[in-house]
């Protein structure tokens, strides 16, 4: 039996006209929520009024039926509104953020958020930790003596005007629905639902007070995103949504087959972000973060075209105002900032360091492909990364010095080292690395990098 959608003034009131079991009925049956019923089950989710079992049967009624495009929005909308919404109106220019779904080697936001910012484009950004074998900002950020990602609102706000940067995680306050349907969505296998993915995305982003979204959706064997038109899609919906709620946004959608760079861990990336800063930075990166910083300068209209806009960005990061941007963030969050002078020093060492060596199986030939997942995998054996939530991870542990495909090889050539705690962790981690690197005797064809814009 269906209802039909009542009152709804009720959710604004404060005083439900429906029950949990008469909102779950009405999605169970494959009718539309409206704006309040949406609200009155989010509200219903972070008073407590659902229980846990009426929060997952909604969630399967809502997975198996699926959600138009207003009842996404009407979720994003009431998932943001479920805490506290930041207010950056104060910070002059157009703040914008870049948010990643994740991927191996990914270090783009630690080099992206002062590059964009020396630049004139204030960056607030609520980053999160590694999942799975995608590695996180805050674990890398954390990586540097002294580091703190729990910042207050107000001293964020004030951190974001004073340097044009801040990056924290995300609060107890922020978006608090997101919170508690996540776990439960992890529970009861109702995670891989597009609609469901960008109200979980989109109500943490638009809740940091920016004016304009980037977003960098990856695709291939390391990313969540195995295939190519599922991360269009996704990328699709997420800019939809996010300009149906009145933000700029806009997409790239970059290949994750490989790490990113040469490095994947925390200290070890951390180090890496440096280079780049420096100008010293591997091919791929820095083609990456070169096409989120040009998208980011348009969303807050620097410069009149991207001539402008790129001659801008090489200006900053050749004359070391992006170096330099990135040593006063670090202060500013308690860091160690001579970590942008001498990482190595800086940086906490592993007490176990192992070089890969490229078995004689190789012959004389080329790497043919780096497989991100397996360098993330090992990545996670280290130490870098977490097997359960609220595991702690290892500042020290990672990947580096990652072979690229392409490169000629020889048997006993240098493919990574490996930074553990101890030996077991070293050695179970170089077959991952052994298993995810692939040899030929040709050279493989070029994966572009960047396949497509969205926006
Ligand atoms: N990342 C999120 O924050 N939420 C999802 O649902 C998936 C990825």
């Amino acid at each position: 039996m269906s209802h039909p959608a009542r009152s709804s003034a009720s959710a604004r009131s404060g005083s439900p006209t429906l029950t949990p079991q008469d909102l779950i009925r009405c999605k169970r049956d494959g009718e539309r929520l409206t704006n309040d019923q949406m609200a009155e089950f989010v509200e219903g989710v972070t008073s407590g009024r659902f229980s846990e079992g009426q929060i997952a049967a909604m969630l399967m009624a809502m997975y198996l039926k699926g959600l138009s495009m207003e009842e996404t929005c009407s979720l994003t909308h009431a998932m943001l509104h479920s805490g506290d919404v930041l207010d950056l109106s104060t910070v002059p220019g157009c703040k914008v953020d870049k948010h990643s779904t994740g991927g191996v080697g990914d270090k783009i936001s630690l080099i992206l958020a002062p590059w964009v910012a020396a630049a004139g484009v204030p960056v607030p950004m609520i980053s999160g930790r590694g999942l799975g074998h995608t590695g996180g900002t805050l674990d890398k950020l954390e990586a540097i003596p002294g580091f703190r990602t729990d910042l207050s609102a107000e001293r964020f706000r004030k951190q974001v005007e004073s340097v044009g940067l801040a990056i924290i995680g995300q609060s107890e306050r922020l978006a608090p629905a997101d919170r508690i349907l996540y776990a439960l969505r992890d529970a009861t296998a109702t995670v891989e639902n597009l609609s469901l993915i960008c109200a979980s995305i989109l109500s943490k982003k638009l809740a940091e007070g920016i004016d304009a979204l980037v977003l960098d959706v990856k695709f291939g064997r390391g990313a969540f995103m195995k295939e190519m038109p599922a991360a269009r899609q996704l990328a699709q919906a997420l800019v939809d949504i996010s300009r149906g709620m009145g933000k700029p946004t806009s997409a790239l959608l970059t290949a994750m087959e490989e790490p990113l760079g040469h490095t994947a861990g925390n200290g070890v990336e951390v180090a890496e972000t440096v280079a780049c800063l420096r100008g010293e930075g591997p091919a791929d990166v820095m083609e990456v973060t070169r096409a989120l910083a040009l998208e980011m300068l348009r969303m807050a209209e620097i410069e009149s075209d991207d001539a402008g806009r790129l001659a801008l960005l090489e200006q900053v990061l050749g004359s070391g105002a992006a170096l330099e941007r990135f040593q006063r963030f670090v202060v500013a969050q308690g860091g160690d900032g001579s970590v942008a002078d001498h990482p190595e020093k800086a940086l906490p060492p592993a007490r176990v360091c192992l070089e890969v060596r490229a078995p004689q199986s190789a012959g004389a030939g080329f790497v043919h492909g780096v497989d991100a997942l397996a360098i993330g995998r090992a990545a996670v054996v280290l130490g870098a990364g977490r097997k359960r939530n609220g595991d702690a991870v290892d500042p020290a542990a990672g990947v580096s010095s990652i072979i690229k495909a392409g490169t000629p090889v020889r048997p006993g050539d240098l493919l990574c080292r490996l930074h553990a705690s101890n030996e077991a962790a070293a050695e179970a981690a170089r077959d991952l690395c052994l298993e995810g690197i692939v040899f030929s005797d040709v050279i493989p064809a070029k994966i572009p990098l960047i396949a497509e814009r969205i926006g």
